[in-house]
């Protein structure tokens, strides 16, 4: 397995640069990585929970934070998507940028998303919709390059309510998508 902390990407700047200024109070990250995203949301709003399983990634934005003092409003978990959590009554919005290629997860987190690319997203989606409650707003990123229609049923299957708010090209083949989950 790679351990490789998941540079500022495309991916990375398009869901901040789409993302609404106002995330409400109390932001969950999951999936930091380099915690560029969880830093700049912490900006906006009082508490920003961020987690990711990879050790490496949540040590060095805890640093960071520390760093930059605003370790009073972050708070960073080692942990498998939001499964540390017994519920999310306390967040206003969930951002996930999750491992998207169709490849096997255990190979690298940070890019595998599993066999169709939406393995991850979609035990994500299971996990929220059992934690749910309503006023819940969830950012999810997501390729062309995974199977995005298995995405869509597994949000149907769920009666989740979704829209895409926004796209971006990335030359010919590649489209990255920001989905709006309502619960
Ligand atoms: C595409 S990177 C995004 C990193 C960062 N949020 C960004 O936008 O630059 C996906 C991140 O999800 C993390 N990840 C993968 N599987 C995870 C899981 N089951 N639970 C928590 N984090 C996970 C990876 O370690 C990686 O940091």
């Amino acid at each position: 397995m790679k351990w490789s902390v998941y540079p500022p990407s495309d991916d990375t700047y398009f869901l901040l640069d789409n993302l609404p200024r106002n995330l409400g109070d109390s932001v969950a990250e999951v999936g930091c990585g380099s915690g560029v995203v969880s830093l700049q949301v912490a900006k906006k709003t009082k508490r920003v929970l961020a987690t990711d399983i990879n050790f490496h990634a949540v040590k060095r934005l805890w640093e960071k934070a520390k760093m930059r003092k605003i370790d009073t409003k972050i708070d960073v978990i080692c942990c498998d998507l939001l499964s540390c959590l017994r519920n999310l009554r306390s967040f206003s919005s969930i951002i996930f940028n999750p491992p998207y290629l169709p490849c096997e997860w255990i190979e690298d987190p940070s890019v595998c998303g599993g066999e169709n690319g939406v393995e991850i997203v979609i035990k994500f989606i299971d996990l929220v919709n059992r934690l749910k409650y309503p006023g819940l707003k969830i950012f999810i990123v997501l390729s062309n390059r995974a199977n995005i229609k298995k995405v869509n049923e597994a949000l149907e299957n769920n009666r989740i309510k979704f829209r895409v708010i926004a796209t971006k090209s990335l030359g010919f083949f590649e489209e990255l998508r920001l989905y709006l989950l309502t619960l």
